[in-house]
């Protein structure tokens, strides 16, 4: 009964959507690359379906599951993934809002977030008890990239030796942390270098997707907070977050580099698993992706770092995926594909 009545109202909230995007196809723009915009006219299906995605992402219900109390099977040997978390310690700073928190921000904590050695929420609002941590500027997507300097600069002054390692996400990011550790064990973070999900577009040496989340070196974090606050080098508001931050990065000798693994395949991703598996891209992707805009499984890492627009619920499901469900007998292989396999 309820079942049911849950199915009529997703239907009921689905056919709307619909009728809305119709009836408004003439004066809607939507965002075809993080934070630029398009009309409507090109691309119009799939920029349409992304839009939908995405709207399908913000209005989902407030969902709950238990996945127990360390939500982990106690019978796992994690003896490596913890002895890596002591060697590569990473810090995430999450960009949230105050509508978001209940909604969206505490889904991240009590999945991926606890994995991290810290994790730190901004927000426009300081609030003491989720924490979030207030930056001083307005809502807003046009306010993106005043949010992104101020975190960091707050996260170098307040946490510079806190963590080895210092990614930015989103509320509607997942991250496998253990898969993040295992690719930066093989990278200097005394070294000016960020990973990301690379775009090749708008900076020479491109920049990484704002959602796919992206992650700084030591010395990639201190030049952005401290030389980064030149606003003759770096933007401090306005434009598009990532491709301002990818312009300043490059401005401060900051270099992108391929994080593919031995086989050629994604680590960071812009898009959710479901897209990354079967398709659907939107047009932009295609000239955008330094990658080739592949699609299937055989593209994407076996320890595949992170994924972009996921709704709480679908992060609440990877996190049964990926940390509880299991094939009984089987046991996954070591597959060394940073070592071995790129020296070979
Ligand atoms: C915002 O401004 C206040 C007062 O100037 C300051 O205490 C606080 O640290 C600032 N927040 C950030 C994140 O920089
Ligand atoms: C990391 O890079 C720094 C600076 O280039 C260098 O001094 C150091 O030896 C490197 N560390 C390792 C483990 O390669
Ligand atoms: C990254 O490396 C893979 C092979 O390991 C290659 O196919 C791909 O084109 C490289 N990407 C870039 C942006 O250089």
């Amino acid at each position: 009964m309820l079942t049911a009545t849950r199915y009529f109202g997703l239907g009921l909230v689905i056919g709307m959507t619909i009728a809305f995007l119709c009836l408004s196809l003439s004066h809607l723009t939507i965002p075809v690359g993080p934070g630029h915009k398009k009309s409507m006219s090109q691309g119009i299906i799939s920029e349409v379906s992304h839009a939908f995605i995405k709207h399908q992402v913000d209005n989902q219900p407030q969902v709950h599951l238990d996945l127990g109390e360390d939500k982990h099977h106690h019978h796992d040997d994690d003896t490596v993934a913890r002895e890596l978390k002591d060697k590569v310690r990473v810090l995430v700073w999450v960009m949230t809002s105050p509508q978001n928190l209940q909604k969206k921000a505490q889904i991240v904590k009590d999945t991926w977030g606890r994995r991290c050695n810290k994790i730190i929420f901004f927000s426009s609002e300081t609030n003491k008890d989720f924490p979030t941590v207030g930056l001083n500027v307005s809502e807003g997507r046009e306010h993106l990239t005043a949010k992104t300097m101020q975190g960091f600069r707050y996260i170098y002054e307040h946490h510079f030796n806190d963590a080895d390692w210092f990614m930015k996400a989103d509320d509607d990011t997942y991250v496998i942390i253990e898969n993040l550790r295992y690719f930066l064990s093989e990278q200097n973070t005394s070294h000016p270098i960020y990973f990301g999900h690379h775009f090749k577009v708008i900076v020479k040496q491109g920049y990484y997707s704002g959602g796919g989340g992206y992650v700084l070196s030591r010395e990639a974090l201190r030049r952005l907070a401290t030389k980064g606050k030149d606003p003759r080098l770096c933007r401090q508001d306005g434009g598009a977050e990532d491709a301002e931050l990818g312009h300043c990065m490059e401005k401060l000798g900051v270099a992108t580099a391929n994080s593919t693994d031995a086989l050629g395949r994604s680590r960071f991703h812009c898009f959710d698993p479901e897209t990354h598996l079967f398709g659907g891209y939107p047009d932009w992707y295609y000239s955008y992706d330094a990658n080739g805009a592949k699609k299937g499984p055989e593209h994407i890492s076996d320890y595949a770092i992170s994924f972009h627009y996921v709704p709480p619920q679908k992060m609440l499901s990877l996190e049964y995926y990926i940390y509880h469900l299991q094939p009984y007998g089987i046991s996954s292989g070591k597959q060394d594909l940073n070592r071995h396999d790129r020296k070979s």
